[in-house]
């Protein structure tokens, strides 16, 4: 039965959210970067998900539920061979076939193959899918960063519109309202077509080249595999050079402009507040066009904290697992982790949690045979309780009964048993009533 109690524990103790990071593995201890959800943690991601899947059907998403494990090569084909997903943070299955299978380590992928594997392509354009649940990556943890993470995504699949865009964007905004989110930026930027993007690849690689003995060992990997990524560098000295870097808008194509232009408007015609942050590539290598992140930020300390979501537009992703034509698409990921451990998150109930008004209290042996009738009598009138299997005096339940602050308590002893009945009694007025368990259903309606 749910603790009401539990509910109010602080979420994700330092304890329970990041194992210690002894060389001995100890057997008691969840792997390290994965963790338990109790109670309340439990409760918190429920009812978040619950939220953004009430939101996301408003907006005219459909469920879809992917499988954890993937052939590997849905995400090498696209998440980029230099990515930090593919090179570092892919956890990949052993089986005893041949089969070359990963855990899912993000969920856009493997959306788009269940799109083109249900032949989605004959239905009604977009289709607008939203899907959660456990990703995993082999990072390094800390706060706010585990290696199993908790999504929540949206997908449009088949449109090229920029209204689209505009659209998941707003989604995943509207979903971080309603968990309580005030502070954050929406950073925009676009990456452009497949031509554009090759343009501006060229300009950066001949610059970066310019600089390529200032920069870190890290950055001058990415020079050769990928310069975009340069933008993304975490390196004080590369940030210094950035700001001389080529400007992204002047290779951009006038298709890509165009679509640029018009997600722009859209935010703005939604009151969208965003910042243009033309550094802003993504760890991942499909996106074309519009990019986007929320980052956090904490007025008290005045500082931007992590990304609370992020995603974009992914024009060549199909083509790039190997499908003989491009499908459009635009999504996001928001990090259901970082939102329910934010000070801010409302601590959403799920639909399920009602909170218990009675506590059955069962007495000697012949009533705690019969209690599971009773039980299933008042689950069936949807009223759940307290009651506790493994005590047997009044007192001692009464005490119980009165700590977890219930209206009501249901007596049913020896004599009960015998006769068919249960005592209700009111905690606060002391008053009781003998009622059949044949009218109890109908009786406890009739109670405030
Ligand atoms: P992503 O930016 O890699 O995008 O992840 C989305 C969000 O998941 C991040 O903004 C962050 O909040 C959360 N997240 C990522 N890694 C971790 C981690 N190690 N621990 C806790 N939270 C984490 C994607 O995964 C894309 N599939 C999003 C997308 C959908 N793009 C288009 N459609």
């Amino acid at each position: 039965m749910v603790s009401q109690d539990l509910l109010k524990q602080p979420l994700l103790s330092p304890k329970n959210s990041m194992p210690n990071d002894s060389k001995k593995t100890p057997l008691f201890q969840s792997p390290r970067g994965m963790r338990d959800l109790l109670e309340a943690d439990f409760y918190a991601m429920q009812g978040l998900f619950e939220r953004a899947q009430e939101i996301a059907t408003y907006y005219g998403f459909s469920p879809i539920a992917t499988p954890l494990i993937e052939y590997e090569e849905i995400f090498t084909r696209t998440s980029g061979e230099s990515s930090d997903i593919v090179t570092k943070e892919m956890y990949h299955i052993k089986t005893k076939g041949e089969d070359k299978l990963a855990l899912r380590p993000e969920g856009t992928a493997p959306i788009m193959r269940a799109y083109i594997e249900h032949g989605m392509r004959s239905m009604p354009q977009p289709v607008l899918l939203y899907y959660g649940g456990p990703f995993f990556r082999h990072d390094k943890p800390q706060k706010g960063r585990y290696r199993q993470l908790h999504q929540f995504g949206i997908e449009a699949l088949g449109t090229q519109k920029s209204i689209a865009d505009a659209l998941i964007i707003k989604t995943i905004l509207a979903i971080l309202h309603e968990a309580g989110a005030e502070n954050f930026f929406v950073d925009v930027n676009t990456i452009g077509d497949k031509e554009s993007r090759i343009a501006y690849t060229k300009a950066l690689t001949s610059f970066y080249k310019k600089h390529a003995h200032n920069l870190p060992r890290e950055d001058q990997e990415r020079l050769e595999k990928n310069p975009l990524r340069i933008l993304d560098s975490k390196h004080e000295i590369t940030k210094e050079i950035n700001e001389q870097a080529p400007d992204n808008m002047n290779f951009l194509n006038a298709s890509s402009k165009k679509h640029f232009k018009e997600v722009l408007e859209s935010l703005e015609e939604m009151g969208v507040h965003y910042r243009l942050n033309k550094q802003l590539v993504r760890g991942l290598d499909y996106y074309s066009h519009t990019v986007f992140e929320v980052i956090n930020y904490d007025p008290s300390e005045e500082h931007e904290g992590l990304a609370l979501g992020g995603g974009g537009r992914y024009d060549y992703l199909a083509s790039a697992m190997g499908y003989p034509q491009d499908i459009p698409g635009v999504g996001a990921g928001l990090g259901m982790d970082r939102i329910i451990e934010s000070s801010w998150y409302k601590r959403l109930t799920p639909r399920l949690i009602k909170k218990p008004k009675f506590y059955l209290i069962q007495l000697g042996f012949e009533a705690k045979l019969k209690t599971l009738n009773i039980l299933e009598i008042l689950r069936k009138a949807k009223c759940p309780v307290y009651q506790t299997l493994s005590k047997d005096r009044l007192s001692v339940q009464l005490a119980l009964a009165e700590k977890m602050n219930v209206p009501y308590v249901l007596i049913f002893g020896q004599r009960e048993a015998l006769d068919g009945t249960v005592i209700v009694r009111s905690m606060k007025t002391r008053k009781q009533e003998c009622v059949r368990v044949t009218e109890l259903a109908k009786y406890i309606k009739t109670l405030k």
